[in-house]
């Protein structure tokens, strides 16, 4: 009787970490976001390092808005700043991988790349970020001893 129910439990205690791990190795990680979306609103943006997202293809580049050239202010087009940096082709889209950087900068350079003209900024601002392809190792592990170490969270559509 007891042995029974030991092992329904344990089969479903196995099934959780598996699917667990499973959906943590795969796109749960990647969070889907629209062109117009920007750094400051990515979720956990003021915690979290490395962020990964997913750009739609043919976003419109009269459309970006982005502030400064290689490292881009918070207020910027994640998607429009991988373009412009010539991460992301804009007909195709693809996979970004954002870096926060939580102490800001200042001087933000304008420039025009790809298709994308960014906006300078001279000031100081408290948030930016950087973007890399896909290929570019994340600087934290994604998962040690078979165990995820981030908090999965389902991907989001983000306005
Ligand atoms: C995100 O986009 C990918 C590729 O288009 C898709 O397979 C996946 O289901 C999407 N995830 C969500 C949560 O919409």
């Amino acid at each position: 009787m007891r042995r029974k129910q030991f092992n329904k439990n344990c089969t479903f205690f196995i099934f959780c970490v598996l699917s667990f791990i499973g959906r943590s190795l795969s796109d749960d990680l990647i969070n889907n976001i629209t062109c117009k979306a920007k750094a400051s609103s990515l979720p956990n943006v003021n915690h979290q390092k490395n962020i990964k997202v997913r750009c739609p293809a043919n976003c419109q580049l009269s459309k970006c808005r982005v502030t400064g050239t290689s490292v881009y202010t918070s207020f910027s087009g994640v998607c429009c700043a991988g373009i412009h940096a010539g991460i992301l082709s804009a007909n195709i889209g693809g996979i970004l991988n954002v870096e926060i950087d939580h102490y800001g900068g200042r001087n933000y350079v304008g420039s025009t790349s790809n298709g994308v003209t960014s906006q300078e900024y001279s000031l100081s601002w408290h948030l930016d970020f950087t973007v890399s392809g896909e290929s570019e190792p994340l600087s934290e592990p994604r998962v040690a001893f078979g165990i995820s170490t981030t908090t999965s969270k389902p991907s989001i559509e983000l306005s």
